[in-house]
């Protein structure tokens, strides 16, 4: 028999429910044939190796606090909110316009979301989902009414553009959400968010930081760009993901089945049709586009949701499923009754 949710015993007398989604991606598109002539690479490697065809670059004066903000912006128009009803701005990045202060503070200034309080969230590709299971957390302890999240990242910003292992598979963008309690819904359900640090070499960026600082060495060596390795990030990708997927189905009492859109994290196609294999679903079940943005990192599976939910692939009521993973390492899933 099909499982629903509304089987599910509710963990606290409030969750935070999804109730309004926005996205953003810079104008200006690279294809394949346009790295071609930067690197020595070629379309049907990257399409055949990664799924990707073209991804959004940012303009040189457009910072991450910039697509944040436009992708908040609506958000806002979406879900019918006021900047003056946000009382917490969330920003997932690894790629904030400084230090400090916080993109999130940047995005503050630019909406005029005077009410909120502001943070950044460092968790790589999974920062997104780790900053609605932090909303729901503070909605559901009734810290917070109105929560804004953001995934943003101008990834193009640390890649080495003259490493064809990782300069085909990024992009720039952000997405967004606002969070609030819905009475009858149960909303963000379940999440599982997990990490491991012992594989921090495999995807990092190592310089910048009080350990490299910004030298004329270190920028030479290329140290402030993002270094990776492809096979063993691919390998942990689909192992914690499919950790993360199984356990919070678990948690739910559902199967992958019972799960009307999966919205997974868009690094790799291979990684996608690897999970969709393991859960035993056909791939008209992920809502995929990497083919046209790549791997943008914390926005990924932010602008995925959004254009998800904008083209109907799911009604109100319906579970789906949310699935992440990025450097660190860190991996997450969330069941959410949309
Ligand atoms: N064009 C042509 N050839 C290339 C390119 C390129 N752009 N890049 C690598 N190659 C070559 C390699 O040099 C290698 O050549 P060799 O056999 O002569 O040494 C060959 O292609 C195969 O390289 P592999 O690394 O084995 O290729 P693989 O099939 O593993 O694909 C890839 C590489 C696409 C990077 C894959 O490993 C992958 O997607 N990994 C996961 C990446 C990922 O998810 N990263 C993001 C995590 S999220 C975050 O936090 C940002």
């Amino acid at each position: 028999m099909k499982n629903s949710l509304r089987d599910t015993p509710p963990r606290s007398n409030r969750s935070a429910s999804i109730i309004g989604t926005g996205s953003y991606v810079p104008e200006r598109i690279m294809t394949n044939a346009d790295l071609e002539a930067m690197v020595e690479t070629n379309h049907q490697w990257i399409v055949e190796r990664t799924g990707i065809y073209e991804r959004r670059i940012a303009a040189e004066n457009e910072f991450t606090s910039h697509m944040a903000a436009k992708a908040a912006q609506a958000a806002m128009e979406n879900a019918g909110v006021t900047p003056e009803e946000i009382d917490m701005i969330l920003v997932a990045t690894i790629t904030p316009d400084m230090f400090f202060p916080s993109t999130a503070c940047q995005v503050q200034r630019q909406i005029g979301a005077k009410n909120a309080t502001c943070m950044d969230v460092n968790a790589a590709c999974s920062g997104f989902l780790y900053c609605v299971e932090i909303a729901n957390q503070f909605i559901s302890n009734h810290g917070c009414e109105t929560v804004l999240v953001i995934g943003a990242d101008k990834l193009s910003s640390i890649v080495n553009w003259e490493d064809r292992n990782t300069c085909v598979l990024f992009g720039d963008g952000a997405g967004a959400a606002i969070l609030r309690h819905r009475p009858g819904s149960k909303g963000v359900v379940t999440t599982y968010m997990g990490s491991d640090g012992n594989y921090g070499d495999i995807l990092h960026m190592p310089g910048g930081g009080c350990a490299l600082p910004i030298t004329r060495d270190n920028v030479d060596a290329k140290l402030n760009t993002l270094q990776m390795n492809g096979r063993e990030t691919f390998k942990q990708a689909v192992t914690s993901m499919m950790r993360a997927a199984n356990t919070v189905l678990d948690r739910c009492g559902l199967t992958a089945q019972d799960i009307k859109c999966v919205i997974p994290h868009q690094a790799n196609i291979r990684i996608i049709e690897a999970m969709a294999d393991r859960m035993d679903l056909t791939m008209d079940r992920f809502h995929i586009n990497l083919d046209k943005y790549g791997n943008t990192s914390a926005a990924a599976v932010a602008i995925a949701l959004d254009e998800a939910a904008r083209t109907g692939r799911f009604q109100k009521g319906d579970p789906i499923l949310l699935v992440v993973f990025g450097g660190g390492l860190t991996f997450a899933s969330s069941v959410i009754e949309w």
